[in-house]
């Protein structure tokens, strides 16, 4: 494991380090005829030894936790802490989230991390006071131009870095970077529409990689299901100019609240809490209530973007419906490598061993198991304690 920058270390990941353009995994993804699946940005938790973790399980692109550009261009301390890459073990294709509202910050901040990345992307979407108190995360909604202005200057400085950031021109470069936005929708969609526009530019030579769209407002509360009908028309607005990823309500593979060419097999559930059968009656059962919601299909989305479902359950990729013991041992394996805080190790097994948010909600640990898991002191109690309850549930 190291931290940031050094050189020579620069030139050993470019000789070791798998060398895909970011848009290249959504063209592998697509003739594989499958959504791309990526890992979200999470502050706190999306560090690299839970970046491996859903490498390891089928993620195909993972994302950092929202990094302040400016405190990261001005101090050391904050560059070691934010953002680590493996020197050793797998190295996920990584893009860097930041939080900036000056163009010159966020460009500078990924000239620094681009060499030990696959891309960088601005974060639109927090919705936290104190972020949006200083212009950062959601306040940028109502902000184009300066989006459109820090995605440009950063594009130009990657460029004049050496980097390859032409976009499809650039697919198979090994030097092919990208510069991404992750936003959220306003309540008049139609402002939404200005802003991609803006930051799109033209589409001969457009500003963004790509798109992210978290279809809550700024004040829609986690627990409210996303705007599938928001999405509908970007994806279909925009969805042949820029490759678009969903973030929200990305629970499981076969609970999604949409039906897509690249989803295989359809959806069988329609909502999170009711479970609605969707496949085509057999003529021995009762056909299908005419009541069941029509499922949004969304032709033009390019992938999914996982948040608190991979938190619980980083093997969602790779089809498992609830998190398996093995994903639990390749977390603890992955951090005993490339350490986090234990208090923060706990935090991920409390979720992991908790019920999924998907339909299944199976658990590895029971409610009160889980407590008792908390109260562990040490890593030596920590892996001793689910050895033993692992021991438990083979032997019943
Ligand atoms: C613990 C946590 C931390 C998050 N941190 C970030 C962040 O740093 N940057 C960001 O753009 N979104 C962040 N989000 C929002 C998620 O990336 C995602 O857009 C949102 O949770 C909806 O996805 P979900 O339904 O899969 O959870 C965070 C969410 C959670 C639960």
């Amino acid at each position: 494991m190291a931290n940031i920058p050094d050189l020579e270390l620069a030139q050993f990941l470019l000789l070791t380090q798998t060398l895909t353009s970011p848009l290249k995994l959504f063209n592998i993804a697509k003739n594989e005829k499958r959504l791309l699946y990526t890992s979200a940005p999470m502050v706190r938790y999306s560090k690299l030894a839970f970046r491996q973790t859903v490498f390891a399980y089928g993620t195909d692109l993972c994302w950092t936790p929202m990094v302040l550009a400016k405190e990261f261009n001005r101090n050391r301390f904050a560059r070691d802490s934010d953002f680590t890459i493996s020197t050793k073990g797998p190295q996920p294709p990584t893009i860097v989230q930041f939080g900036a509202n000056v163009p010159q910050e966020l460009a500078r901040a990924s000239s620094l991390v681009v060499p030990f990345s696959s891309g960088v992307d601005l974060n639109c979407g927090c919705p936290q006071s104190w972020a949006c108190a200083e212009t950062l995360g959601a306040a940028l909604m109502e902000k184009r131009e300066l989006v459109r202005d820090m995605v440009v200057e950063t594009r130009d400085q990657l460029r004049r870095d050496g980097w390859g950031v032409g976009k499809e021109k650039d697919i198979d470069n090994p030097k092919g970077k990208s510069v991404s936005v992750k936003i959220r929708v306003h309540k008049d969609l139609r402002k939404t529409i200005d802003f991609i526009t803006t930051v799109l530019g033209p589409d001969q030579d457009r500003h963004i990689d790509w798109l992210t769209i978290h279809p809550r407002t700024r004040s829609t509360p986690s627990s409210t299901p996303i705007n599938i009908e928001a999405l509908e028309i970007l994806t279909s607005t925009f969805g042949d100019r820029v490759p678009i990823l969903l973030s929200g309500d990305v629970f499981a593979l076969s609970a999604l609240p949409f039906t897509s060419p690249l989803l295989h097999p359809s959806p069988t559930f329609t909502t999170t809490d009711t479970i609605t059968i969707t496949m085509p009656p057999t003529p021995a059962l009762p056909a299908v209530s005419s009541d069941a919601p029509i499922l949004a299909h969304l032709p033009k989305l390019a992938g999914l973007m996982s948040a608190r479902a991979i938190l619980a359950n980083p093997a969602l990729y790779a089809g498992h419906d609830a998190c398996p013991w093995e994903a639990v041992e390749a977390f603890l394996n992955n951090v005993a490598r490339c350490p986090l805080p234990f208090k923060l190790v706990l935090h991920h097994l409390s979720e992991m061993c908790a019920p999924g948010m998907g339909p299944n909600k199976s658990a590895l640990l029971s409610k009160a198991e889980r407590t008792e898991m908390m109260a562990c002191g040490n890593m030596l109690d920590l892996v001793d304690y689910l050895e033993d309850k692992k021991g438990v549930r083979r032997d019943m």
